[in-house]
């Protein structure tokens, strides 16, 4: 029997590729939805103007739903003098590139919460579904999209969220297990984090939240999909899974470390962007290893140094200071087309 949910989304099979910013692709968010999923696009740090051609560039490949996916976060609060030990803190990891590190760092993408040319532009061109990372945006906007016809998803990692989701009119969320890659959606990165397992995390919404639940974290296959399917969850979300897809944006070292015996040691890093996110074991985690949070700059301040290192370490030849995100279950990553993937994985489903 087909849950609701499943068709408002307009989707054939409780698949959702995750929306991936700067990994996902439209070809990727086209084929899956082609495939009877639901594809993504993570437009975080696209602007207006990006987000709005990726949109088109969906719709040009194919007429069915797709989510597109903002980062809802709280405006960083600037810290001259941590973002400035923090510059000098990389200057010699910049010197072994012979590069010099950027001389102050940016504000680098905009929250939705704050973000009205986003909200308009969403409003003009009504996406089926929109879905909300790092927290929820506030009443009126929220208002706007669902009286646009726009289905709303929201990243939880805890009851309260979920609870505070309910409450804010959201029609479902993904919950987000301590396993999957990319960035932790937690509301408060500076909160208290009870880092629940999928499992756990699926069970304990699917029990004492009426909202429907998609799983996602370490979700690789027909028998993750199964699994959380058994727990309450209506659908999964897979990022991950889709990272070494033929449509993916990842270059050629992350997908060579995607490969590698990295995969097997992902680890949990804040410095990278200045919130918690999942990254294969590289350079840039184990340079960091040691460094206590509030050294960090607030997200996403930190990322702007993030992407210059990654930038002068690649010119150099070297891709380990990459924001190589990935899941626990990244051994487990197919190289295929997403179609294809999509597919696959439906196949490997029993129920
Ligand atoms: C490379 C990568 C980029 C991600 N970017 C986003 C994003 O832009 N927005 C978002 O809501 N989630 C993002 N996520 C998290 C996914 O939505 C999802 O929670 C996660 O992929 C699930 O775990 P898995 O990677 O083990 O499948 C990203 C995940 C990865 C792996």
């Amino acid at each position: 029997m087909t849950h609701p949910l499943i068709e408002r989304l307009g989707i054939d099979l409780p698949i959702l590729q995750a929306p991936m910013a700067g990994v996902s692709s439209p070809a990727m968010a086209a084929a899956v939805s082609e495939a009877g999923g639901l594809g993504a696009l993570g437009v975080a740090m696209a602007g207006v103007a990006g987000a709005q051609a990726m949109i088109g560039a969906v719709r040009a490949r194919s007429n069915r739903a797709f989510n597109v996916n903002v980062f809802v976060h709280t405006p960083p609060r600037r810290d001259a003098a941590r973002e400035a030990g923090w510059i000098d803190h990389w200057r010699p990891t910049f010197a072994e590139f012979g590069a010099e590190p950027p001389a102050a760092l940016d504000n680098i993408n905009t929250s939705f919460a704050i973000d009205d040319a986003m909200l308009a532009m969403l409003l003009a061109e009504r996406p089926a579904v929109v879905s909300f990372h790092f927290g929820l945006p506030d009443s009126a906007r929220i208002a706007a999209l669902r009286a646009a016809g726009v289905t709303l998803l929201a990243t939880v990692t805890s009851l309260a969220e979920a609870r505070a989701a309910e409450t804010a009119g959201i029609d479902a969320i993904v919950a987000q297990g301590w396993e999957a890659g990319g960035h932790r959606g937690l509301f408060d990165p500076d909160g208290d984090d009870a880092r629940l397992g999928t499992m756990a995390l699926v069970r304990v919404l699917a029990r004492q939240c009426a909202l429907p639940v998609i799983a996602a974290g370490g979700i690789m296959d027909g028998a993750g999909i199964d699994a959380v399917r058994r727990l309450g969850a209506v659908a999964a979300q897979l990022g991950t899974a889709y990272i070494a897809c033929d449509e993916s944006l990842a270059d050629a070292g992350y997908r060579t470390a995607l490969a590698s015996e990295a995969a097997h040691q992902t680890t949990m890093t804040r410095a990278i962007s200045g919130r918690p996110a999942r990254c294969l074991a590289n350079r840039f985690t184990s340079a960091s290893r040691n460094i206590a949070a509030d050294a960090i700059p607030a997200y996403p301040v930190a990322y702007d140094l993030g992407k210059a290192l990654a930038a002068a370490a690649k010119a150099g030849g070297e891709t380990g200071f990459g924001a190589q995100w990935a899941g626990q279950g990244a051994p487990l990553a197919r190289a295929m087309p997403a179609a294809e993937l999509t597919r696959t994985l439906a196949s490997e489903m029993r129920t």
